[in-house]
């Protein structure tokens, strides 16, 4: 019996951007996990997939279809890679991870899949050969997946991300707590992107400008993460890069009063994170403030709120 697990990851600057090659910040969040068990099964029962939301169980064939499923394809794709047929197995999914959060639910879980099958195996897969993997599995959730969600959870670490290239890491000279909040809205980040491309594509100058404001604003929040006292001018990129992500259209009445309440509150700045609309928001806060934002957010609807430390 095997069992592996992968964090959530938070976006703290240039979500959307991303997709267009613009560089955007993340960090793994382990207080959310997926965790997959692999259990073996009676001889000729083949392998099965027990789903955390619904413990429905999915069996896995072998096909060369890509199918609808994202956990039978992240099953199928680890088979193919490794040439195997399917095992005598069952793999059994947990996750606390909000579905539709922001917080990265379907890359965790086929990481924590992934793992467990290749594992199981006795073929445990490489970083690089699982991140390239669970990028495929993306495509079927997100349609044009940046790859920040698969790479940040595969590597565990704070990443500065670029489309296409390999992911830097990068100091943190000061260190910084958020308060992560869940408005309990879940929405599809296929949809949010997909919104934003329409919008990209019928007026490339506005939109285009947009995303590259954004861009310009990640590469500051980069440098001030890197230097040692500047928190509030942290804080108030976090604001202008929610102000940049609602004009995209991808913020919510909810996500923008909840932003407020946080920053009324006496954090330094906050934003959503992730695809919008719904999902999450994260603010940065002075340690001491945390337990009065957070009950500030709750107070004023969200669903559910974290602490998060970067040092
Ligand atoms: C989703 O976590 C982040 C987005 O930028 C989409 C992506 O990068 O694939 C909205």
């Amino acid at each position: 019996m095997y069992t592996y697990s992968a964090p959530a990851k938070v976006i703290l600057f240039g979500e959307h951007a991303v997709v267009y090659g613009e560089p955007a910040i993340a960090a793994p969040f382990a207080a959310l996990q997926a965790q997959v068990t692999a259990t073996p099964a009676p001889h000729g029962s083949g392998l099965s997939i027990i789903g955390a939301a619904n413990g429905v169980t999915l069996h896995v064939l072998p096909a060369n279809d890509t199918p609808d499923n994202a956990l039978i394809y992240a099953a199928q794709l680890v088979l193919k890679a490794l040439d195997k047929a399917p095992p005598d197995l069952t793999l059994e999914l947990r996750s606390n991870i909000p579905i539709g959060g922001g917080f990265g639910s379907g890359a965790a879980v086929s990481v924590a899949l992934m793992r467990a099958l290749s594992a199981a195996l006795g073929m445990p897969l490489s970083g690089e050969a699982l991140n390239s993997l669970v990028y495929k599995v993306e495509q079927l959730h997100h349609g044009t997946p940046s790859g920040i969600d698969n790479t940040v959870i595969v590597y565990e670490q704070p990443v500065y991300f670029v489309r296409g290239k390999a992911p830097e890491t990068f100091r943190v000279g000061m260190p910084l707590t958020f308060v992560v909040a869940d408005t309990g809205v879940s929405v599809s980040t296929r949809e949010t992107v997909g919104d934003v491309r329409r919008l990209y594509e019928r007026d490339q100058a506005h939109y285009g400008g947009i995303i590259s404001e954004i861009g310009a604003l990640v590469r500051r929040a980069r440098s001030m993460i890197e230097a040692s006292d500047a928190y509030e001018a942290l804080g108030e990129l976090m604001d202008v890069n929610h102000d940049l992500l609602r004009a995209l259209t991808v913020s919510s009445a909810q996500l923008d009063h909840l932003c407020a309440v946080a920053r009324e509150s006496g954090a330094y700045g906050a934003k959503l994170s992730g695809g919008g609309r719904g999902g999450c928001l994260i603010a940065l806060v002075e340690p001491d403030l945390a337990p009065s934002v957070s009950a500030a957010l709750r107070k004023a609807g969200a669903a559910q709120t974290w602490l998060m430390r970067l040092e």
